[in-house]
This record gives structure tokens, sequence and C-alpha cells, in this order.
């Protein structure tokens, strides 16, 4: 294992009950080879706390995040596969990065500057979270960086004109920090040279009781959402904005996520929904808190984009294999993917996704971890 930046700052954090010293820095080693013979590498960042996370340059998946719970003790709140060949095989985008366009884009079809894009429909009749190959597939250049107060790997790809049927080259970077207050950001941004939708995301799914530790039910939510955008049986919205108020989708204040899912009429049932973030005054706008009341971990998401798609893992089904022999059930785990609402290609009056040369695409979001008041 090379350590890259060894800060030699020793954290002594309760693991599994024991003080285990953790030595804040990141390092790196080989995880595994794609088919081609491409090396896919593991990054491991430790911050000051002991805080673990782990990244690999294949779809910048976030494999691993160990976080303490109300007595200091570690456990990892992410699913993920256990190797690359699972990850390769197929899963429904554990601690990925989604890109070029995350969520649904309807019949897998758009129209630019009078021009008609046609992509891949990898979703029943509409395209989901990039198309075939989508960002979460592909390998990732990776750059550790120096960080005054945590570690940062910055991220880059280029994706060419044309690729999964998207116009212009789309040069993208994205840079993951775990920084010493505990806290997971990501910040990103592209430029392309022609006119095309972007709308990047990260995917992963938290259960901060543990990956293993069953459905995330019992789990208080509270988005900061008045609003919704309303979909039609293929999850593609209908162009409307309707209030939460009076319907199970309602997490205006923090709410059990299991009280009213059964309410829901869905197949699967479940929530999949995009919420509109309320507008507030500071540019990275608060959208979520979670908590999850054994353990005591908590988990604040705060955010530069108008949407956060709530999905409590509905599709889970006991046959996807995880990490430690971990089968995950429906529920297992939920992702908090802030972006600008589904198929915003098409929806005119939906907050626009179109990047132009010339100009820069940003977006910037934060899971903070902690833990709540006793
Ligand atoms: C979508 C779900 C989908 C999941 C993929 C979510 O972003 O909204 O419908 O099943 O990604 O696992």
């Amino acid at each position: 294992m090379k350590s890259l930046f060894g800060l030699c700052v020793f954290a002594s954090v309760m693991a599994g009950g024991a003080f285990a010293a953790e030595k804040a820095g990141t390092t790196k080693k080989e995880y595994g080879k794609l088919a081609d013979g491409k090396v896919v590498d593991e990054y491991t960042l430790v911050n000051a706390n002991g805080v673990t996370m782990k990244v690999i340059s294949y779809g910048g998946i976030i494999t691993e995040l160990h976080v303490p719970d109300k007595d200091g003790k570690l456990a990892d709140i992410v699913l993920g596969c256990s190797n690359l060949a699972e990850y390769v095989e197929g899963h429904p985008y554990f601690g990925a990065l989604i890109g070029r366009v995350g969520n649904r884009i309807a019949k897998g079809k758009f129209t630019l500057d009078g021009k008609e894009y046609t992509l891949a429909t990898n979703n029943g009749p509409n395209h989901l979270h990039g198309g075939k190959v989508g960002f979460d597939k592909v390998v990732w250049k990776v750059t550790p960086k120096e960080v005054p107060h945590g570690q940062a790997l910055v991220l880059s790809y280029s994706s060419p004109d044309g690729e999964e049927g998207y116009p212009g080259k789309l040069d993208v970077e994205v840079t993951y920090t775990l920084t010493d207050k505990n806290e997971v950001t990501f910040d990103y941004s592209a430029k392309t040279d022609k006119t095309t939708p972007v709308n990047l995301t990260q995917h992963s799914y938290f259960n901060l009781a543990g990956h293993k530790s069953g459905t995330i039910l019992e789990h208080n939510l509270m988005l900061a959402a008045d609003n919704y955008t309303p979909t039609d049986d293929t999850l593609i919205p209908t162009g409307k904005i309707d209030p939460v108020k009076g319907t199970p989708f309602d997490f205006t204040t923090s709410t059990q996520i299991g009280k009213h899912i059964k309410e829901i009429k869905a197949d699967p049932v479940g929530y999949d929904l995009n919420y509109v973030i309320n507008p507030q005054r500071s540019k990275n706008w608060l959208a979520a808190v979670v908590t999850e009341p054994k353990s005591g971990r908590t988990m604040t998401v705060t955010t530069t984009e108008p949407g956060i798609q709530f999905y409590s893992g509905n599709f889970l089904d006991g046959k996807q294999k995880g990490k430690e022999g971990t089968l995950y059930k429906q529920y297992g785990g939920f992702c908090l993917e802030t972006q600008h609402y589904p198929d915003s290609a098409n929806q005119k009056t939906f907050p626009a996704t179109i990047l132009k040369p010339g100009d820069t695409y940003h977006q910037l979001t934060t899971y903070a971890f902690g833990v709540a008041a006793k």
C-alpha cells in the first residue's frame, strides 16, 4: 500500500469497542483489472478522526465509508459489492458517480437547437443515469489532492463527442473530499465543446445502522421540500410541481421512512421521486437530514442543486450480492441524489440542464455525518 499524503497524524478511534490507531492520510493500491487489462485502483482516505472512505477509479464508486455512532464505534454505512468482478457483472449503481445525465430522459430522446438526439433506453422505455455505459462504468483518472482539513481526490474523465449519443466532448472533474469534520463533499465541474445536457450526481446507498443491518424503514428523514415532481408510471415527470402536504411523500418534519411507505401506489412500493428543494438564501441549501435512532448516526445533506431524488431501495430484492456475503433486501439502503429534476432536457418549465461551450457546469453537495444529541 502506497502512502500518498501520510500526514503522520494518528487518530485514536473506537473501532469494534477497542481503540484502534488509524493514520490520517490517503493510500492507493490496485483493486483489480478489467477484461481489457485496464487497472482499477482503490484509494483509502482516513481523516483525523479515523473516518475511512474507500473509492475506486471504476465508476468513481465509494465502496466503503466507516463513520462513528454515538459511542464512537465505526460501521461501514454504504452498500456495495465485494470485488471488481461483482461491480462489473452488474449492480444498481452502488456508490457510483452518475452522468452525463443522472435520472431519466423520456424515451431516450431530446431536441437541442432543432436537432433530435437518440440515447439508449436502458430503463423500460426511458434512458436512465447516462445510458448503457454511463460514468458509473468508466475508469476515472484519480489524483489525490492536498487540502488543509481532510483528504481529497480529484476524479477526471473526458467523455468523447457522441458518447452514449450525447453531443459534445465533455470534460468532467469531480473532487471528493473527506473533511476532518466528518463531511464528504462532492464538487463537480464540467466543460463542453458543443451544447449538451449535463446532470451529475452521486448514487451511494446508505444504511446508517451499517450496510448489513437490515432495512432503513426505521430511519427518520426530513426533506426541506414542500413540493415534488409527480411522475407517470415509468417515473417520467408529468411537468407539474405538486405539494407534498397530505400525501405519503411529506417529510417536511422528521418522519420515519416506513411510516407511510405502504400508502404509496407504485410497483414496487416505495419512494422513488424527485423533491423540489425549498429555495433558501444560502447557496449551499439544506436538502435533507437523516437520523438512525439506534446508532444515533445522522447525515445532513446540503447542495447547490434544485432537486433531490429520494430512492428507498425498492428494487433491491435479496438477490444482489454485496459486501461480506450480504444479500441486500428491499429497503436495505436509501439514496439521496442531489440533482436537477428528471427529464429536464424535455421539460422546458424545469430549471435548465443545458451546458453551452464557454460555460462551466458546477454543483456542490455535502453529506455531513454526526450523532444525534442525547
Ligand atoms: C432511480 C431508481 C432506480 C435506481 C437504480 C434511482 O436513481 O430513481 O428508479 O431503480 O436509481 O438503482
